[in-house]
């Protein structure tokens, strides 16, 4: 019963976020356990692994990233709205929340020799221009490991950059119970 009537106050919260900044949220409803599930099949995740996670919203794929067996302060979790941001710091107190812009917080993580294993990403990423998507991919796959993912769901039929010699992308089934439906994208270098 508490973790329905949670469910319901953050499907009210995310709408509320997304009448006040409909570009940056992007979606009226969080993501499905469904797509959830698909985002962490497609990131080929393993329990332990250091995670960076881009736009977590209400923290539909972080929960999905722990019940994986992800430890919670291996995340790093970053998020414009300062909302959310108050509200990923109270759920998941041992990540690391970072609240900003994402294209630029990855500018600035490229400087920590730290790496992560894979990178999520919730990012409105489509409303940018390509040039501006692939930035975002490069410097995603700048900070993963050797052979991480970087995963991106969408909306769209359209690919999210078009194909590119420095890494390679792959396309899951589309998760029709996801409102809208939607595929994930996900890319890893081709080179290391
Ligand atoms: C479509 S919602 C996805 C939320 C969540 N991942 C989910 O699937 O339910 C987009 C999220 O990205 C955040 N966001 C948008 N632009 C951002 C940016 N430049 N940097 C960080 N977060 C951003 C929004 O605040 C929102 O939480």
């Amino acid at each position: 019963m508490a973790s329905l009537s949670k469910s319901i106050f953050e499907k009210i919260k995310f709408f509320w976020a997304w009448i006040q900044s409909p570009a940056s949220v992007a979606s009226v409803v969080p993501s499905s356990m469904e797509l959830a599930a698909a985002m962490i099949e497609a990131s080929e995740i393993e329990p332990g692994q250091r995670i960076l996670e881009l736009g977590p919203g209400t923290g539909v794929f972080t929960r999905a990233l722990l019940d994986a067996g992800v430890e919670e302060r291996q995340l790093v979790l970053v998020e414009y709205s300062p909302e959310f941001s108050n509200q990923l710091r109270q759920d998941f107190p041992k990540a690391q929340v970072i609240e900003g812009d994402a294209f630029l917080v990855l500018k600035e993580l490229r400087q920590n020799a730290e790496r992560f294993s894979a990178a999520l990403s919730g990012l409105p990423l489509l409303m940018f221009p390509e040039e501006v998507r692939e930035d975002c991919i490069r410097d995603c796959l700048q900070i993963l490991r050797p052979g991480g993912y970087f995963c991106q769901f969408t909306y769209s039929p359209t690919p999210l950059v078009a194909d590119n010699e420095e890494w390679e992308a792959k396309v899951s089934e589309r998760i029709w119970q996801n409102i809208p439906p939607a595929v994930v994208w996900s890319y890893r270098r081709n080179v290391d």
